[in-house]
């Protein structure tokens, strides 16, 4: 990305960035915006914020709507400029032409955040960790984003009728019509994400030991019901506690993965630093998979990295930034100093930006 500008966006009225090809550091106050900046940036990617799901409340407090645009070059140059009012509407704008479906503008511009809210993928539900899947596969698979997308929107279609029907009589034809269309797409997003992390490990396993320079044995299972039956099986052994529950309880929606350092559960028995170093080698080894699946280098954005990792953690980060294979990265920090001392033996382009 070469420049952004931001209006009332978050906590940013107005501001505007010409970015450097490689390193790109952006230093200020707590509250200041830092982090705003890179979920501006990851927005315009994604057409989503990083952290809140709900755009209206990312209308600048008393402001009528926000914009991020930003300009880029790779093979081609173009500019991505998205608008979102309090109307709820939001236009999304590649060369000045608005997508008819949001969806068409994924995968265009791969962005990996590492926060240190990246912490709630091992410390919270499923849900982050389903999440962090889908995000990796829908970025570099079409077929992918679109199963997901009918498996979700038959799957709302299910739940809704199951509702309906109040836990009373629920006509089997009926039931039987939604299955046989959530059957064959689940079967491909299992068969995707049972891939994926097969691809995904060497990647993980030799960032989490250049990371931790340790040699505990780390690793990530894919956890589904698929892997035992098939999902029409599965779904006619849950008929019953569908009916009851009003929902469908079983599918590749409940799937998740299991985090473990030495045979035990991460969240239980990784120490604060492994539960660091882990969060880091899954994020690094996302940009891996995007690399390796695009062939171009995703925009790499590390918020607060020095203020929430120790000196050494720190120090192998930056030596591994400044390999050949990362492109353009963003850093925040609230100390200039420090952040120009970590990046002093870092050979690459670098721009300073305070807020
Ligand atoms: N819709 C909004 N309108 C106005 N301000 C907002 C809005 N959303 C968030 N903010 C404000 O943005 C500020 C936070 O910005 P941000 O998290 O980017 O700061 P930061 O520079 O990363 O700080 P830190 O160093 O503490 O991480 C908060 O003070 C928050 O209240
Ligand atoms: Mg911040």
């Amino acid at each position: 990305m070469g420049r952004l500008q931001v209006f009332d966006f978050k906590n940013h009225t107005e501001q505007s960035f010409e970015f450097g090809p490689q390193i790109n550091a952006i230093t200020g106050l707590n509250g200041s915006g830092k982090t705003n900046i890179l979920d501006a940036i990851y927005y315009l990617s994604n057409t989503k914020s990083f952290f809140n799901g709900i755009d209206q409340q990312l209308i600048r407090t008393g402001a009528a709507f926000f914009s991020l645009h930003g300009w880029f070059v790779d093979e081609s140059e173009y500019d991505i400029l998205i608008s979102f009012t309090d109307k709820s509407k939001k236009t999304v704008k590649k060369n000045g032409k608005t997508y008819s479906r949001l969806l068409d503008h994924i995968g265009l511009i791969q962005s990996v955040f590492i926060t240190p809210y990246d912490i709630s993928l091992v410390l919270d539900g499923s849900e982050d960790r389903r999440r962090f899947m889908d995000y990796t596969l829908c970025q570099t698979n079409r077929e992918y984003l679109e199963n997901l997308s009918f498996y979700k929107k038959i799957q709302d279609q299910r739940n809704a009728f199951l509702k309906k029907c109040e836990g009373r009589y629920v006509d089997p034809d009926v039931l039987e019509s939604f299955d046989a269309r959530l059957i064959p797409s689940a079967g491909k997003i299992f068969a995707t994400r049972k891939q994926f992390i097969a691809d995904f490990m060497p990647w993980f396993y030799e960032f989490y030991s250049f990371l931790s320079g340790n040699n505990e044995q780390v690793n990530i299972e894919y956890l589904s019901e698929l892997h035992e039956k098939e999902f029409s099986e599965i779904l006619d052994d849950n008929r019953e506690r569908d009916r009851i529950l009003m929902r469908t309880s079983s599918g590749i929606h409940k799937d998740d993965l299991d985090l473990n350092i030495n045979g035990f559960p991460l969240k239980k028995m990784g120490s604060q630093g492994q539960i660091k170093s882990f969060v880091i080698a899954m994020k690094l080894a996302q940009y891996r998979f995007f690399l390796e699946k695009t062939g171009h280098k995703p925009l790499l954005l590390l918020d607060d990295i020095f203020e929430k990792i120790d000196a050494q953690r720190a120090g192998k980060l930056m030596e591994l930034v400044a390999n050949d294979y990362f492109g353009q990265i963003f850093i925040t920090d609230t100390h200039a100093e420090r952040v120009k001392h970590h990046l002093e033996h870092v050979n690459a382009n670098k721009m300073y930006f305070s807020l």
